[in-house]
């Protein structure tokens, strides 16, 4: 057993690392949280400068590494983006029931997962799960709904080529009654306690699943705080749950939308191109705000360089990566 320092966010945490488990997981159970989103080495979130001892794989040639994929061999100090105490999450194995699937876009579907009588799961906001499927990986999908609704999950399911779980969805494989063994919650990506600071909330796609649960979450309980979605699209289509968006415009003075469409002509008050780009063009100086971005890692990697180019602090950007087996998750 080895000891790891962590120092970031003005806070400096000590905690053993056991053999055999990676340096964001022993830090995750010890209570202390790194931000990190997809797990398997892919998104970049967890990245950190290793300042002092053996890890394995060595570091970057810029003295970084993935703390989801590194281990340590001696007592080792690094430098993540940010570190925050937190209860480790309880996580739980359930075996949930498909109560119902909807269409809302061709390629997108709405999936609700009731738990078994009696059984709640508490997650935060903006979390996700792992599905466990025989034979493959497990799936990672976002809580769409808000944590007051603890007896089931709905999961918001793009069809893309590969997606195991998508595909079987679509060819109804997996239908409604059909059990799914899911564990939750996983993830860091869940809003922040700064009232004085309007929250930017940028999703493509459905990226805006965790979003949804943070709003249906948040904004009844912060009238104080601005809070303004940008949702970025290819088409019309992509933009598939405008009806929740427009509750939330009736029914929250604080809460302001900006739909984007990037291919096809742009419908009425809304803007073409890309969904980050309408940020900035906004925002020129995102240095006063907190920025929560949700979608494919294209989206996540330009959003976090130009919004830190625009002087958004580094750990004031909380990101969840969508990462498809086309990103080579798998
Ligand atoms: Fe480590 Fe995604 S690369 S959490």
């Amino acid at each position: 057993m080895v000891t790891c320092t962590a120092q970031a966010s003005g806070r400096t945490a000590t905690f053993e690392v056991p053999a055999e488990v990676t340096i964001l997981d022993a830090a995750l159970a010890a209570g202390w949280e790194i931000p990190y989103s997809c797990r398997k080495g892919t998104c970049e979130t967890c990245r950190a400068g290793i300042v002092s001892g053996e890890v394995s794989p060595a570091p970057d040639a810029d003295g970084s590494a993935l703390l989801c994929r590194t281990y340590a061999h001696t007592d080792v100090t690094i430098a993540p983006l940010r570190l925050e105490s937190a209860q480790p999450d309880e996580r739980r194995m359930v075996e949930a029931r498909v109560y119902r699937v909807r269409w809302p876009a061709d390629d997108v579907a709405m999936i609700d997962l009731r738990f078994p009588a009696g059984t709640r799961v508490p997650f935060q906001a903006g979390q996700y799960l792992q599905m466990w499927m025989p034979d493959a990986a497990p799936r990672s999908f976002s809580m769409a709904n808000p944590p007051r609704q603890s007896d089931g999950v709905q999961l918001h399911v793009r069809i893309v080529p590969g997606g195991l779980f998508g595909e079987k969805v679509k060819n109804e494989t997996i239908k409604a009654g059909d059990t799914l063994e899911i564990e939750l919650p996983f993830g860091d990506f869940r809003l922040r306690d700064a009232p004085e600071r309007p929250a930017v909330m940028v999703a493509g796609g459905t990226g805006f699943a965790p979003i949804q649960s943070i709003l249906e979450h948040a904004l009844a309980k912060q009238k104080d705080r601005e809070f303004v979605l940008y949702w970025g699209g290819r088409n019309q289509a992509g933009l598939y749950a405008l009806d929740q968006v427009a509750k939330w415009q009736r029914r929250h003075p604080h809460f302001r939308f900006v739909g984007v469409i990037s291919d096809d002509p742009p419908g009425e008050g809304q803007r073409a191109g890309l969904v980050h780009e309408a940020v900035l063009a906004d925002y020129p100086d995102l240095s006063g705000v907190d920025v929560y971005a949700c979608g494919a890692p294209g989206l996540i990697h330009a959003a976090r360089r130009d919004f830190t180019a625009a002087g958004l602090p580094p750990d004031r950007f909380f990101a969840d990566t969508f990462v498809t087996p086309a990103d080579g998750a798998d």
